[in-house]
């Protein structure tokens, strides 16, 4: 895809941010601001891989959902070969677009337009007058759906716009070590349970992927009734141990918490954490037996936590874990994606307390969501103001932090949790990207 030229001006100013992030300097007005959101549409979002969708929102022939890649709507759709396809959801006679459900099950789908009809593979079977209107003038094989590339890594379906991107794996470049612990909680795989929550907020993407890069930092103020209430097993004083992972170059961190004296996987019913102990490498299975909280970002706007989170206050918390997707829609507005996601082969008693728990802290509703929204958008109308135009921020938190030679997993790993470091390799990706050295 071409990218549009911007103003020497702005090009310089995108320079100028990137070389103050490895100085723990970052700048307000990128949160809210058009031209930057202009820019990352076609710096970032049309070059790196984008997050689609879990196969087992699709686990069918015929079954699909629209998703976007930057301002593109797109059918991904299981084809009848059991392969899964990503088209631009935009007819090939003149533009209208083919499925306007955000999910369902079709093996075709028929323009209301004109009636072009075309396989959920994207291959155009179907013309109407073609024989008299057109004359032999137009091959059904050059008129498909406009294709995205797709892979998959452990059930997640990415896309790219980039035909020069990097295979997933590199892009991932070992993140995959973290995103097992979400993904591969048994032999059989991660499923999501039920469709996303599906919502529109105030907020700035980046605001969002940063928190879940691993912000511990605000966890005892914003979120402090779970602490005074006996929903979440962390205290003020213990909440800052454990690590902050990141995978430099690529932008992808993780943050895990740890909780002294937390047993093992606590959280996770007694077989689960053994299938764990079995489907996990021992050094996944070191760190993860440890972590209370394991939240993190796949650049770009991709993240995952999990958490135990008590349904009853002061009982023992549920372990669940979230996937959320932040489509930005504007300068400071972004469509949230929320999953709750369990594994394939638990219990269905298990699946039903772990939504229980997503639902009351992550979903639309949940309080530690509300808790974070309301922060985020306020944070996204103060970086729009005039003022905020010359304000910059400190990402100096653990600038000094060298790398634990302990630690197992793979990355730039240092403790405490609570760190800036994982936002400075974030916003670093993000410069990379923003001015054209992806
Ligand atoms: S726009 Fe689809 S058939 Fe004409
Ligand atoms: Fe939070």
């Amino acid at each position: 895809m071409a990218t549009r030229p911007i103003g020497s001006g702005a090009e310089a100013e995108l320079e100028r941010i990137r070389e103050g992030v490895p100085h723990g300097r970052f700048p307000a007005h990128v949160f809210n601001d058009q031209e930057i959101f202009d820019v990352e549409q076609e710096r970032v979002f049309a070059k790196a891989w984008c997050f689609l969708a879990h196969e087992s929102e699709i686990p069918n022939r015929g079954d699909y959902v629209t998703r976007y890649i930057a301002n593109n709507n797109l059918i991904v759709a299981r084809a009848e070969s059991g392969e899964i396809h990503a088209s631009l959801n935009m007819c090939r006679h003149r533009g209208n677009m083919m499925c306007k459900s955000e999910m369902g099950n079709a093996s075709h789908f028929r323009c209301s337009y004109h009636g072009w009809v075309y396989k959920n593979s994207g291959e155009l079977v179907g013309v109407p007058y073609m024989k008299e209107g057109y004359e032999g003038r137009l091959d059904k094989r050059d008129w498909g759906l406009i294709k995205v590339r797709t892979e998959t890594y452990a059930g997640l379906v990415f896309g790219t716009l980039d035909p020069n991107a990097p295979p997933l794996d590199e892009y991932l470049g070992g993140f995959q070590f973290y995103l097992d612990l979400y993904l591969k909680q048994g032999s059989s795989g991660s499923e999501v349970h039920g469709p996303p929550d599906h919502w529109v907020t105030e907020t700035d993407w980046k605001i969002a992927a940063e928190n879940f890069s691993g912000d511990g930092y605000h966890t005892p103020v914003a979120h402090q009734f779970g602490f005074n209430l006996g929903y979440f097993a962390s205290s003020g004083s213990t909440h800052s141990q454990g690590w902050a992972a990141s995978i430099p170059g690529r932008g992808h961190g993780i943050g895990l918490g740890h909780t002294p004296g937390f047993p093992p996987f606590a959280g996770f019913p007694e077989e689960l954490a053994d299938e764990m102990r079995r489907s996990l490498s021992p050094e996944q299975v070191e760190v993860f037996s440890q972590t209370r909280t394991a939240v993190g970002t796949v650049f770009p706007n991709l993240s995952f936590l999990m958490q135990p989170f008590s349904i009853v206050p002061g009982e023992a918390g549920v372990r669940f874990v979230t996937m959320r997707l932040y489509h930005p829609i504007g300068p400071g507005r972004t469509e949230m994606y929320s999953w709750c996601l369990v594994p394939k082969d638990a219990s269905e008693e298990y699946k039903r307390e772990a939504y229980r728990a997503y639902t009351l802290a992550f979903a639309q509703a949940g309080t530690f969501e509300q808790d974070d929204l309301e922060n985020w958008a306020r944070v996204t109308r103060s970086a729009g103001s005039n003022m905020a135009r010359d304000v910059e921020f400190p990402y100096v938190m653990g600038m000094d932090s060298v790398p634990d030679p302990d630690f197992p997993g793979p990355g730039h790993v240092v403790k405490p949790y609570v760190n800036d470091s994982n936002f400075r390799n974030l916003w670093s990706r993000w410069s990379d990207y923003m001015t054209g050295r992806e």
